[in-house]
C-alpha cells in the first residue's frame, strides 16, 4: 500500500465532506475590513464568527503600530530562534508587561499558542508525572499530552467529583513513581462559553498536591475586572500556577505567552522545543502586541462595549426562549435539536436569507442530535446587530420546529 493511498479514500472526519462543503461551510473566504459586517461570496453579512472580542483588529492605533513596525523592521527581524539569534529587548519588554498584567513574576512569549501549549506540557512532565485534564480540552492540550509517556487521566467536563477521583488515582501513582501531578483546565471553554471551575479546583489543593495550568485563550482580555483573565475573575490568580494566553483572540494578532513563577518560566524558556527550534516572533507582532496590550489594559471602554453586546445578546436569546447553556463568558452557544443535514440547512438559510454568518458545530463535537450555533459577540457589534440576529434566530427556530429543514440537503454555491 502506498502511504498516499488514504489521501483520497479517507479524508478524515471533516475532509470526507470536502466536496459538498469547501468554500461554504469550511474554508469560507471572509473579505473586507474585520468588523461586524464583512463580505462573504460577494455579499455583505453580519459576522458572529471572529474572536475579535475587544474590536482591536481594526483599531486605528493598532493598525498604525503594526504598519510602523513593519516599515521600521520588516517581517524578517529578528532572524532565528530566540535562543540562537532571534532575541530582542522588545521581546523581553513585552514579556515584562504581560507578566505584570496577569499578576505573575515572569512570562515568556510563544510564537503560536498551539505549539506553545504542546511544548509547555511536554517540557513540564516526564514519565513519572501524571496529567489530569478535562474531557473538553482544546486540541493543543490533547496534542501536548500525546507526547507524554506517563499516565494521564481525564474527567468529564467540569465534573468535580470525578476530577477528585482522578486526583486520588494520580496521587496513588506518583507515590510509586516519585513524580508530580499537573492539572490542566481552560479558563473559558471555547465551544460552550462556560468557565473552568477554578474556585473548586484550587480548593482541592488543600487536599492533594498538584499544579494547575490554565489555558485562558478566550478569557484573556475578556474576563476579570481588568481583563487579566478568568483566574482574575474568580480572584484566584495566586493559586493558579501557570497561566497561558494567546494573542489570537482579544489581542487580534498572532503569538501567545505563558506566565508563572520565574523559576518555572526560566525552565520553560530553555525546554520548550517548539520555541527553541522555531523562529522568534517578528517585530511587528511584538510591537503590535504591545500596542494591543496598552489598549486592552489602559482603556476599559473596549471591554465595557464587549460586555454591553454580550449581555444584550445573551439576555435577548434567553428571553426569546433559546437554550444558551451555561455560558458565563462572551462565547454564546445557541443549542438546538436537529440532524447534521438540518444544521447545514440552517447555516445556509442564515447566510443566504438573513445575511448572518455564524459558525455551526454538530456531531461529533457535540452529542448526536444537537446543533450548536456559536455566536461570538464583540465590541464592534451594535445593539441593532443583536436585535436583528435574535429576530432571525427566532424565525429559524420556528422553521426547525416545523421540520422545514429536513426536506433536502442544499448547498450554497
Ligand atoms: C482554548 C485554546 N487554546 C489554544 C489555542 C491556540 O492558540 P493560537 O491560535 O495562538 O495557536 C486556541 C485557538 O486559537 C484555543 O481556542
Amino acid at each position: 500500500m502506498d502511504i498516499f493511498d488514504k489521501c483520497e479514500v479517507n479524508m478524515g472526519p471533516i475532509g470526507m465532506y470536502a466536496k459538498q462543503s469547501e468554500g461554504y461551510y469550511v474554508f469560507p473566504k471572509l473579505e473586507g475590513e474585520i468588523s461586524d459586517k464583512m463580505i462573504f461570496m460577494g455579499k455583505e453579512r453580519l459576522v458572529w464568527s471572529l474572536n475579535n472580542y475587544l474590536g482591536l483588529a481594526n483599531h486605528p492605533e493598532v493598525r498604525k503600530a503594526d504598519a510602523d513596525a513593519a516599515k521600521a523592521w520588516g517581517l524578517a527581524y529578528p532572524m532565528g530562534a530566540r535562543m540562537m539569534s532571534g532575541h530582542t529587548k522588545y521581546h523581553e519588554e513585552l514579556e515584562h508587561q504581560l507578566a505584570a498584567f496577569v499578576g505573575r513574576p515572569a512570562a515568556y512569549l510563544l510564537n503560536y499558542g498551539y505549539q506553545g501549549m504542546v511544548s509547555i506540557i511536554n517540557a513540564l512532565v516526564n514519565r513519572n508525572d501524571v496529567i489530569v485534564y478535562d474531557s473538553e480540552a482544546h486540541a493543543c492540550i490533547i496534542d501536548g499530552m500525546r507526547l507524554h509517556f506517563g499516565k494521564r487521566f481525564v474527567y468529564p467536563h467540569n465534573d468535580m467529583q470525578n476530577m477528585e477521583k482522578e486526583l486520588q488515582r494520580a496521587t496513588r501513582i506518583i507515590e510509586n513513581t516519585g513524580g508530580g501531578i499537573l492539572l490542566i483546565t481552560e479558563g473559558v471553554y471555547g465551544m460552550a462559553g462556560d468557565l473552568g471551575n477554578l474556585p473548586e479546583i484550587v480548593a482541592l489543593k488543600e487536599k492533594y498536591k498538584f499544579r494547575i495550568l490554565i489555558d485562558d485563550a478566550h478569557g484573556f482580555g475578556t474576563m476579570g475586572p481588568t481583563g487579566a483573565g478568568t483566574d482574575e475573575h474568580f480572584g484566584v490568580q495566586d493559586k493558579v500556577d501557570i497561566y497561558f494566553g494567546t494573542f489570537a483572540k482579544s489581542m487580534a494578532g498572532i503569538g501567545a505567552f505563558v506566565a508563572g513563577d520565574s523559576k518555572v518560566i526560566n525552565y520553560l524558556k530553555y525546554n520548550m522545543r517548539s520555541q527553541i527550534f522555531a523562529k522568534s516572533l517578528p517585530m511587528p507582532m511584538v510591537i503590535g502586541a504591545m500596542k494591543r496590550l496598552e489598549l486592552l489594559r489602559g482603556d476599559p471602554s473596549h471591554r465595557e462595549k464587549l460586555w454591553t453586546i454580550v449581555n444584550a445578546l445573551q439576555k435577548g436569546l434567553r428571553d426569546a426562549g433559546f437554550n444558551i447553556g451555561k455560558t458565563a463568558s462572551p462565547v454564546t452557544p445557541v443549542i438546538l435539536s436537529g440532524t447534521i443535514p438540518e444544521a447545514t440547512q440552517i447555516t445556509y438559510d442564515l447566510r443566504e436569507n438573513y445575511d448572518i454568518f455564524c459558525s455551526i458545530v454538530a456531531y461529533p463535537v457535540v452529542p448526536k442530535g444537537t446543533i450548536l450555533l456559536r455566536l461570538i459577540p464583540t465590541a464592534v457589534h451594535t445593539l441593532e446587530d443583536v436585535e436583528y440576529t435574535i429576530k432571525a434566530f427566532s424565525e429559524v427556530k420556528r422553521k426547525l420546529e416545523n421540520n422545514e429543514y429536513s426536506k433536502e440537503f442544499k448547498i450554497g454555491n
